[in-house]
């Protein structure tokens, strides 16, 4: 078992590195561009013998990335380069064998991610544990929108989701994406449950996950709607809650305020309905293939963003409506729904 969590930005200054009693604990204090306490354990009792040397190789590797690219940029003291040469020697020291699949963890802390290798998950280290980010919020370099990895829920392994810092004062977290059409949105109950897409394009995060991460406080959504003039729209909900699998993960919306009205309201209290899943409560057909998509469906839905992606705008009760904004079921050209924890 090997368990290993960093926290980094791209540039870092480090502090000091620390040979801890148990032999076999290398710990790292780095400090960031603001002077914030960075730090990584590398628990090393437990690795094996070949992760030992892939990282050895790995930090070898990287501190050599490190060093010239600093050099280049002249900004790295001599003594400085004393302690590189330090935690060099003293992972190599520590350090013998492989597990090619770390390189990526490593680019990526470089690139300014924060990634923990899973373990086993008994016999967790409480500090690490305590440093894994539960959602958005929790990220700390909150820089750039993009893929993070998050632990909403302890014991368990974590999942990546795309955080939104830019928008609308960050900590988002985005659970669907349309934009194009690419990825089809006519899926049955365990594929909404787990997740499809691309997070980097179009997406559903998953049922799952969602509730998952509701289950951490209280959170607000945001819907952002662009048609096929590009005019864009949203609706902002200040407390939405998706329940867990034995409510079907009912959706719970109150507090509308945007400008596309309050289409959401008609769905507050509705558990979800897929093709192969008939929850809603019209009694003669399962709303989810009279409207070609899987939603929160009452008798039915005047919102409907997970219905069929269409090229332009068109009336078409299939497509990705929001009735309250058109006054008619024309298709939308994009939508992002996302939360974020209110305190
Ligand atoms: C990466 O390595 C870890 C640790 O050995 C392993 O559990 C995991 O399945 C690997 N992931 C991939 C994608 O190979
Ligand atoms: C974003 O999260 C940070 C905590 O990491 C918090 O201090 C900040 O107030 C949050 N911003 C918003 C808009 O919720
Ligand atoms: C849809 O958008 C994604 C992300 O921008 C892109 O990778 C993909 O090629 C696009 N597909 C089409 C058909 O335009
Ligand atoms: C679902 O959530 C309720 C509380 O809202 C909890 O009592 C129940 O144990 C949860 N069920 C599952 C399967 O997680």
């Amino acid at each position: 078992m090997f368990q290993m969590l960093i926290y980094g930005y791209a540039v870092f200054w480090l502090t000091s590195v620390t040979t801890l009693e148990t032999e076999s604990d290398v710990e790292v204090r780095l400090l960031d561009n603001q002077n914030s306490p960075l730090m990584a354990t590398f628990d090393m009792s437990k690795a094996n013998v070949r992760i030992k040397q892939f990282v050895s190789d790995t930090i070898e590797g990287k501190m050599k990335d490190i060093k010239e690219l600093w050099k280049r940029k002249k900004c790295m003291s001599d003594a400085l380069e004393v302690k590189m040469k330090d935690i060099e020697a003293s992972f190599n020291q520590k350090i013998s064998n492989v597990e090619r699949n770390l390189t990526a963890y490593f680019t990526d802390l470089l690139n300014g991610y924060a990634y923990q290798i899973p373990n086993d998950n008994d016999n967790e280290n409480t500090k690490d544990t305590k440093l894994r980010p539960k959602g958005c919020e929790d990220v700390l370099q909150k820089r750039s929108n993009g893929i993070y990895t998050i632990y909403p829920v302890s014991n368990n392994n974590g999942f990546e989701v795309y955080c939104d810092f830019k928008t609308d004062n960050g900590n988002w977290t985005l659970f669907q994406k349309r934009i194009n059409g690419t990825t089809d949105f006519f899926r049955g109950w365990e594929e909404y449950e787990n997740g499809f897409g691309n997070l980097e394009a179009e997406f559903w995060l998953g049922n799952r996950k969602i509730s998952d991460i509701m289950s951490t406080g209280k959170h607000e959504l945001r819907i952002d709607l662009t048609d096929f003039d590009g005019i864009t729209g949203f609706a902002k909900y200040s407390t939405f809650s998706v329940g867990n699998a034995s409510t079907n993960y009912i959706l719970t919306v109150r507090g509308y305020n945007g400008n596309i009205g309050n289409g959401l309201w008609y769905n507050s209290g509705m558990s979800f309905t897929t093709k192969d899943r008939d929850n809603d409560r019209d009694s003669t057909v399962n709303c989810a293939n009279t409207r070609n998509g899987a939603w929160w469906y009452n008798r039915c839905t005047n919102v409907n963003l997970n219905g069929q992606y269409l090229q332009r705008s068109k009336y078409d009760i299939n497509g990705i409506t929001w009735y309250e904004w058109k006054t008619s079921f024309h298709s939308m050209k994009s939508s992002v729904m996302m939360f974020r924890k209110v305190y």
